[in-house]
């Protein structure tokens, strides 16, 4: 039987694994992000109060990084065909804030942590797409406040979104897919008990071991590019260029 022939309802969390054969740089691998940056320097509310430039610069290299050539690869391609042909209920949880995901063709998708294309004002609340940098000085172009911008991305210590979306869809999936992310980092990192609470099937798909191997009934490793296409039956499609 195929994976959509056995299930009805399918939950996947992705993770930075998923994007680093794209080029996009994980966090806790040898050469990752958090090796060359203190988290409680760049990614939390209070190092944005403290050094609002640092914390802006961070986050206006990591989206030119993002517009650097990067293309959706094998694996993104694979979720978004598995998505288009797949009749059961499927939804995209992602922990990423590159946009991999939408540009490979996957439409129920929520972006937990925020995107990094998109800003925020503090003053009025409008969430808008921006491809320009920012600066403490930016000026919000709703409101016109001065130095309120800030990027769309959750920083630790503040909600994750969609959490009310997500557990809907975890407490009623039959599958559920962990790919691509190490386990360090909660709420998401708990999502494999809750759908193991409910009765789903739960399956990690990584380059190695998470932190959390134990808690899955199934753990499959290996590169993304080559193990996400063959679980989803999807093999023989390439990076996507979009
Ligand atoms: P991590 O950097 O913690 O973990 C990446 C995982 O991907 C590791 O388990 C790697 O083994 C695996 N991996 C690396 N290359 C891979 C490949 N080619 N194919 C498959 N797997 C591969 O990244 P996340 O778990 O996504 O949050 O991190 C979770 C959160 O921590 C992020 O969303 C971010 C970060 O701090 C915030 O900034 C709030």
């Amino acid at each position: 039987m195929t994976i959509a022939e056995k299930y009805r309802s399918i939950v996947i969390l992705s993770g930075a694994g998923i994007s680093a054969e794209s080029g996009i740089r994980t966090f806790r691998d040898t050469g990752g992000l958090w090796e060359d940056h203190a988290i409680e320097e760049v990614a939390t509310y209070e190092a944005y109060l403290s050094n609002p430039a640092k914390v802006l610069d961070f986050y206006n290299q990591r989206r030119r990084a993002m517009r650097a050539g990067v293309q959706p690869n094998a694996a993104h391609v694979a979720l978004a065909a598995f998505e288009d042909r797949f009749d059961g209920n499927f939804c995209l949880v992602t922990q990423n804030v590159d946009d991999l995901h939408e540009r490979a063709g996957s439409r129920h998708l929520f972006h937990m942590h925020g995107e990094l294309d998109k800003v925020r004002c503090q003053k009025c609340l409008e969430v808008f797409a921006s491809g320009e940098d920012l600066t403490p000085q930016s000026i919000c172009p709703w409101c016109m406040a001065q130095g309120q911008l800030r990027p769309h991305i959750v920083w630790f210590g503040e909600m994750p979104h969609f959490m009310d979306e997500i557990e809907q869809a975890l407490s009623s999936c039959d599958l559920f897919i962990s790919i691509g992310t190490s386990g360090n980092v909660y709420p998401a990192a708990g999502f494999v008990q809750t759908a193991r609470r409910n009765g789903a099937h739960t399956v990690e798909l990584n380059l190695e071991p998470s932190l959390n191997e134990t808690l899955f009934a199934e753990g499959i490793y290996g590169p993304a590019t080559e193990i996400v296409p063959r679980y989803f039956g999807i093999d023989g499609i390439g990076s996507a260029e979009c």
